[in-house]
C-alpha cells in the first residue's frame, strides 16, 4: 500500500528553492513584493504536490477552522437527517464544514462528542440533546462551551432561557392543535404517548394536550397517558395499555411512536382509523406513503437546521449577536389516520 505523505509548506520551499515565509506569503495571497516568476513556480509546485493547508495548523494561527460540530441523538430518524441536510446546505453557502456526531440518545455521548469536537478545533457547536438528557446536562455543555469561548446553539429539545440561542418549533402549539383536531372529530377518550418528560419539548407538547382537553371541557385522565422515548418500540408497547383503557384515539409525540401504534393495532386486529385514530408529530417522509397515511404535526426540520447554522455563523463572527429563542410555527397535516366519530 502506498502512503502519500501530506505535502507541507517546507516541501514546497525546498523544491522551489525559496524560504518557507515566501511560500506562505504566496499561498496566502500576500505576495506583494515577490517576482511573478517565483510566484508561478511556487503555485505550480504546490499543485504538483497536491498541497492542501492543514486546517488545524491554519486554525492555530487564525483561531478559526470554518468548521461547525452538529450533534444529533438518532440519525436513523429522518427528522434529524433532514435537520442535518438543512444545516449542511446553509454551512456550504457560508464556507463552513460540518462534522456530524450521532449520540444514539446516550447523554454521556453529548459531553464526550462536545469534547472531541472542541479538540478538533470546531468554531461552534449545534446540539440536539439526547432524549435521556436533562437540563442539567445541557447546562454542563453550555458551561464547557463558554469556558472555550465558543458558541453553542441548542436545537429542538431544550431551551436555557434567553441567555442562549435556541431554535425549535412551538411544541406547545403543536400539542394543542393535534389534540384539538382529535376533539373536533368527536374523540374524548384520547390517549397520549409522550416523549421523555425530562425534555422540555415533550413537556410543552403535553401542556398543549392538556390545554386542548381543558378548553373543550374534557376531563384529563392520567390513565390515558404513557411516557415513551421517541422510538417505534415505545409506541407499540405503550399503545396496548391504552387500548385496554378503551381510548378511541392516540396522540403520539413523534411519528416513530405513531408507527408503533400502527403495529400494535395490526397485532390486535384493530382497523385504522375505524377502530383507533392516531396523530403523530414531525411529519417524516414515510408518514405520507403509508397504507393509512398518518395525520401529523409538521416540524420544519430542514429549515430548523438552516436557521441553526445561519445563527451560529453570526455568533462566530460577532459574539455580541443577539441571543434568543427562535420559534417556528407547527402545522397540522391532515391525512387518513383519524376517524370522525361525531356521526
Ligand atoms: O422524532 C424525534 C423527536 O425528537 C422529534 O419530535 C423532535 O422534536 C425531537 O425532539
Amino acid at each position: 500500500m502506498i502512503y502519500l505523505a501530506r505535502a507541507t509548506i517546507r516541501d514546497i520551499a525546498v523544491k522551489a528553492g525559496v524560504s518557507i515565509t515566501t511560500v506562505s506569503l504566496v499561498l496566502n495571497g500576500k505576495e506583494l513584493r515577490i517576482a511573478s516568476a517565483t510566484k508561478k513556480k511556487i503555485i505550480r509546485i504546490a499543485n504538483e504536490l497536491n498541497y492542501r493547508p492543514n486546517q488545524l495548523a491554519v486554525g492555530l494561527i487564525t483561531k478559526k477552522t470554518n468548521t461547525i460540530g452538529l450533534i444529533v441523538p438518532d440519525i436513523s430518524n429522518t427528522f434529524f437527517g433532514e435537520l442535518a441536510k438543512g444545516a449542511e446546505k446553509e454551512a456550504s453557502s457560508c464556507a463552513y464544514n460540518i462534522i456530524l456526531c450521532n449520540t444514539n440518545d446516550n447523554p454521556d455521548k453529548d459531553v464526550e462528542y462536545l469534547n472531541i469536537l472542541l479538540d478538533r478545533g470546531v468554531d461552534a457547536v449545534i446540539m440536539v440533546p439526547s432524549a435521556n438528557s436533562a437540563d442539567s446536562m445541557a447546562k454542563k455543555c453550555l458551561t464547557l462551551m463558554e469556558q472555550c469561548q465558543k458558541p453553542l446553539v441548542l436545537v429542538d429539545r431544550i431551551k436555557m432561557g434567553e441567555k442562549h440561542t435556541s431554535i425549535s418549533v412551538d411544541h406547545e402549539q403543536g400539542g394543542y392543535i393535534a389534540t384539538k383536531y382529535l376533539i373536533e372529530n368527536g374523540h374524548t377518550r384520547i390517549g397520549c404517548i409522550t416523549g421523555p418528560l425530562g425534555m422540555l419539548n415533550s413537556r410543552l407538547r403535553f401542556l398543549g394536550y392538556k390545554k386542548a382537553l381543558k378548553d373543550s371541557d374534557i376531563r384529563f385522565q392520567a390513565k390515558y397517558v404513557e411516557e415513551g422515548n421517541y422510538h417505534v418500540e415505545d409506541g407499540e408497547r405503550l399503545a396496548e395499555g391504552l387500548f385496554e383503557n378503551k381510548v378511541t384515539a392516540i396522540f403520539a409525540f413523534n411519528d416513530l411512536m405513531a408507527y408503533g401504534v400502527y403495529k400494535a393495532a395490526a397485532k390486535l386486529g384493530c382497523r385504522m382509523p375505524e377502530d383507533i385514530s392516531v396523530v403523530g408529530f414531525d411529519d417524516l417522509f414515510y408518514s405520507s406513503i403509508m397504507e393509512v397515511p398518518l395525520t401529523t404535526i409538521h416540524q420544519p426540520s430542514y429549515e430548523i437546521g438552516e436557521a441553526a447554522v445561519r445563527r451560529i455563523a453570526e455568533l462566530v463572527k460577532d459574539e455580541n449577536t443577539k441571543k434568543e429563542a427562535i420559534i417556528f410555527k407547527p402545522k397540522l397535516i391532515v391525512r387518513n389516520s383519524v376517524q370522525n366519530i361525531n356521526r
